[in-house]
C-alpha cells in the first residue's frame, strides 16, 4: 500500500472514530433544556408529537462502550490502520500456511503408513482404497469414467478388466501413473485398402470371431510386419504397450468398421504423466486403488 492511501485510510479512521466517540462522550452530559411538561419543548405534526428526554439506557452504554474497546484493540492488535501491521504480526497468507501445514502433518502420517507396504498389498486396505477412490474421481474419472470402465472414443483403457497394455502388478501400473504412456499404432492406408480389409479380417480371425476365411489367408505373410509389435501370435506386447489382439477386449472398438480404421488411419493413446501434479504416495495410493478395482476378490498378498 502507498504511503498515501496508508495515510488516507489513517485519516478516515481518526476521522470517524474520534467524532464517534467525541459524541459518546459528551451526549451524556449536555445540557438540554427541560420543560415543565418534562419535554425538550420541540414539536412536530402541529403539537401531536413532542419529545421527551430521558437519559441512555444503561445497556446501551455499556455495549456501545465495549465496541470502542474491541474497535480499538482490534486496530491494535491486527492490520487495519494504514499499513501499521498489528501488534500480533497475523497475515491472511500465515494462516493460510499453517493451516496447510497442519493438514498435510495429518496426511503425511496417513500416507507414511500407505508407504510401508507394497502396491499389491495396499490394495487391501481399505483406507488405501476410499483415498485411492477420490484421487480417481478427481483426477482420472474424466478418461477412464467414474467407474474406471474406459472410454473407446478416447482410447482409455477399462481398467477393471485385469487386462494390461503395459502390465498388471503394482509397478507396472505406478510406471503408467507417474510417467504416463503413448502407445502408437502407426497407419497402414500405404499398404492398400485391399490390403487392409484383408488385415482386419485376419485379425477377427486372432480372436476366433467370424470372418472371411479367404482374406485372413490372404492377409497371413502381411501380419509379419504387426508381428514386430503385436507378436508373432498377436498376443501384444506390453514393453511397447501393443494390444493383445486374440481376446474380446478392444482398446478402440472391436466391430469390423473400427478395427479396419484403425489399421487404416492407426491411433494414439496418450495417458497423461501424474509425476508433476500428484505426490509419489498419491500416485501409489492410486496405483493401489487401480490394482483393486482388478482384484475385487481382495485376495491381496499379506
Ligand atoms: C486424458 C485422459 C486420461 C486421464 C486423465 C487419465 N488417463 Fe490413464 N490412460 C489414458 C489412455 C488414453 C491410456 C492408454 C495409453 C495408451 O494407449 O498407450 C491410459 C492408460 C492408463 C493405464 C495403463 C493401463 C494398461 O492397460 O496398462 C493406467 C494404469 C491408467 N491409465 C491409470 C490412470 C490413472 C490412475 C489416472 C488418474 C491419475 C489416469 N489414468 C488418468 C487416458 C487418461
Ligand atoms: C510400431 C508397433 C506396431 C505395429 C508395427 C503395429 N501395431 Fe497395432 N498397435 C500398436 C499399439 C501400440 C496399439 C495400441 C494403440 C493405443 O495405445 O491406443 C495398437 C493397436 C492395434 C489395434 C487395436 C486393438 C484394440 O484393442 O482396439 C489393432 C486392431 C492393431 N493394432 C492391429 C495391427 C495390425 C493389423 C498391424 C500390422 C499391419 C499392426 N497393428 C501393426 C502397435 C503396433
Amino acid at each position: 500500500m502507498s504511503l498515501f492511501w496508508s495515510l488516507w485510510i489513517m485519516f478516515l479512521v481518526v476521522l470517524n472514530l474520534g467524532i464517534t466517540l467525541f459524541l459518546f462522550l459528551w451526549a451524556p452530559r449536555a445540557k438540554i433544556p427541560v420543560q415543565q411538561d418534562g419535554t425538550s419543548g420541540h414539536v412536530w405534526a402541529h403539537g401531536v408529537l413532542r419529545e421527551g428526554v430521558h437519559p441512555l439506557p444503561l445497556w446501551w452504554v455499556i455495549l456501545s462502550a465495549s465496541m470502542f474497546v474491541v474497535g480499538f484493540a482490534y486496530l491494535a492488535l491486527f492490520p487495519g490502520f494504514g499499513r501499521f501491521k498489528g501488534l500480533l504480526g497475523w497475515t491472511s497468507h500465515g494462516e493460510l500456511a499453517a493451516n496447510v501445514a497442519s493438514n498435510n502433518a495429518r496426511l503425511d502420517e496417513l500416507m507414511k503408513r500407505f508407504s510401508l507396504y507394497p502396491i499389491e498389498q495396499l490394495a487391501g486396505d481399505p483406507a488405501a482404497q476410499q483415498l485411492g477412490g477420490r484421487l480417481f474421481l478427481d483426477n482420472c474419472a474424466a478418461c477412464h469414467g467414474r467407474s474406471a470402465t474406459g472410454n473407446q472414443l478416447l482410447g482409455a483403457p477399462d481398467l477393471t478388466d485385469n487386462d494390461w497394455l503395459y502390465g498388471g502388478d503394482g509397478k507396472a501400473i505406478f510406471t503408467s501413473i507417474h510417467d504416463g504412456r503413448a502407445g502408437v499404432m502407426p497407419p497402414w492406408a500405404s499398404l492398400g485398402e485391399e490390403n487392409v480389409k484383408n488385415l482386419a479380417q485376419f485379425v477377427l480371425s486372432l480372436s476366433g470371431r467370424p470372418h472371411d476365411e479367404q482374406r485372413a489367408a490372404a492377409a497371413k505373410p502381411l501380419f509379419a510386419t504387426c508381428a514386430a509389435c503385436h507378436g508373432p501370435d498377436g498376443k501384444g506386447n506390453q514393453a511397447l504397450g501393443a494390444p493383445n489382439l486374440t481376446d474380446q477386449i478392444w482398446l478402440h472398438g472391436g466391430t469390423l468398421a473400427d478395427i479396419e480404421t484403425t489399421i487404416r488411419d492407426g491411433r494414439q493413446g496418450h495417458m497423461p504423466a501424474w509425476s508433476p501434479r500428484l505426490t509419489e504416495d498419491q500416485i501409489r495410493v492410486l496405483a493401489a486403488y487401480v490394482y483393486h478395482l482388478s482384484h475385487p476378490d481382495h485376495a491381496y498378498p499379506k
